[in-house]
Order: structure tokens, then sequence, then C-alpha cells
């Protein structure tokens, strides 16, 4: 059986995080137990102002930093260092410029020794899968910001995780180019039925995407309330209940 068969989506459990840095002298808390449970194939949505933690969330839950108290379990297995388990895409999609869109997403696929046709396969599929097959050769600077981020995704997607993990993805976007990648977003998860999180600061991005939204707070970060979205997809942003959930969640933010 190869390596990448296509795991289940992951179910997520972070119990009583919590994370300081030491700044001069002092200890800054920046998260303060957080806990959080994502069933498989869930969409969370994570939203706060500035500084409340969120990147230090994500950078934790995808094994970038071990230094923090607390629990995280991907599948009841406590997770140790960044693992081919959990696909990231930051905000910047840190593409390598001398490596065509082809060669970027099948770094994501190098600790992995596949035979040279499961590999092509595997590459072609994610690059279908994200709209660019027809972009295989081109390199970063000949991409627009938008697709740029397609090719980050499927750089995340390539080794077949079983959480997506995306630290303000569309951040750096214009709102038409978001608004579409949005719903891309949405058609890529469901077709990949994987479990996703995605950080923003922007509320209804949140709300469009998200299953649950966990609205976070500062100094420290703290998770002050978590707020079901029980919409159907396609969500319609000028929809009533969807403006009213918009609403509640950016009262409990400038609370
Ligand atoms: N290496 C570090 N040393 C000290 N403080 C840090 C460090 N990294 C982040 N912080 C602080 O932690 C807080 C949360 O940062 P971050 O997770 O980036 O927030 P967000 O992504 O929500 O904007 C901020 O106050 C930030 O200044
Ligand atoms: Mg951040």
């Amino acid at each position: 059986m190869s390596d990448l068969a296509l795991a289940p989506p992951a179910a997520l459990s972070v119990r009583h995080v919590s994370k300081s840095y030491p700044v001069e002298g002092d200890t800054l808390t920046v998260l303060q137990r957080i806990s959080l449970n994502l069933a498989r194939g869930e969409f969370l949505s994570i939203v706060g102002a500035s500084g409340c933690g969120k990147s230090t969330l994500l950078r934790l839950i995808a094994g970038l930093d071990d230094r923090y108290e607390g629990e995280i379990l991907l599948d009841g297995t406590a997770i140790a260092g960044p693992g081919l388990d959990r696909g990231v895409v930051f905000q910047d999609h840190r593409l390598f410029p001398w490596l065509n869109v082809h060669d970027n997403v099948g770094l994501g696929l190098d600790t992995f020794a596949l035979a040279r046709s499961e590999r092509e396969d595997r590459i072609q599929e994610q690059l279908e899968l994200v709209g660019l097959a027809s972009f295989a050769s081109a390199y970063p600077h000949q991409l627009s910001g938008g697709m740029s981020q397609r090719a980050a995704i499927a750089r995340a997607l390539v080794s077949r995780p079983e959480i997506l993990l995306m630290d303000e993805p569309f951040g750096a976007l214009d709102s038409l180019t978001r608004v579409y990648l949005q719903e891309e977003l949405l058609r890529i998860w469901s077709e990949r039925r994987i479990t996703a999180i995605v950080v923003t600061h922007d509320v209804e991005e949140a709300v469009f995407l998200g299953d649950r939204v966990a609205v976070m707070e500062p100094r420290p970060g703290r998770i002050q309330h978590i707020v079901p979205v029980p919409l159907p997809r396609p969500r319609q942003r000028a929809d009533a209940d969807f403006t009213a959930i918009k609403q509640q969640i950016s009262q409990g933010l400038r609370r």
C-alpha cells in the first residue's frame, strides 16, 4: 500500500494550551488555556484582532513550536513536530521563485520516496483540484496573488494531509479575488473531505467558511466564545441570518 493512501480526515483536540514568551526578563502570556475540539471533516474559523495569538496557536498545531503547556492531539495522538498529516498555508504564499508551479507543489512530496509516475500523478491531481493544471510550468512571478495562493494550497494538500491549517490565506488579496478563493476553498474542502482551520481577522470570511467560528480576544489570547454557523452552503452574505451571525461576532470582538 502507498504511504499516501487518502487518510480519513483527522479529529483535532487542543487541550488547555498556554504559551508565553520571555520578554525583557518578564513573561508575556500570549495564549491562555485554549481548548478546542474539531470533529473529522469540520471547518473551523478562528477570528480575532491582530495580536491576539491566532498565528501562535496555528503554529503550535502545525508543530512548528513545541514550547507550550497543554496538549494537542490528532486522532488521539499527541503531535510531535511538523508532520505530513498537517498541511499549512501562510498569508504569503512562500513559493520558491526559482521553481515553477509544478516543482513548488512537488516540494510537498519531497520526504516521500515515490515512484516517478506516482509522484507526477499526485502533483497533477492537486494542480487540477486547485485549477492550475495549465500553469504547471509558470514561475511564481508570472502568477497573480490568487493563483499563488492556489499553488500554496496545492502544495499543502499534495501529501494528502488529514487537516489543513491556513493562516490568513487570503489576507493580501483584493476583495474580489478573495471572495472567489473563499468559494474555491469550500469546493476543495468538500471534494477532499478534509478537516480545516482558517485563521482570519475578517468576520465575514469567518462566517462564510466555518461550520463554527471561534472568537479570540487579546492580552492574553483566549477563546471568548464559539459561534455555530448552522447555515446551508453556499451561504448568501446578504441574508438576514448571515448578517445576524456576523453582527453577533463583531459585537463580541468589540467587547
Ligand atoms: N517570538 C516572540 N517573542 C515575543 N512575543 C511574540 C513573539 N511572537 C509573537 N509574539 C507576541 O505574541 C502576540 C500574538 O502574536 P500572533 O500570534 O502573531 O498574533 P495574531 O496572529 O493574532 O496577530 C503578539 O502580542 C506578539 O507581539
Ligand atoms: Mg497572525
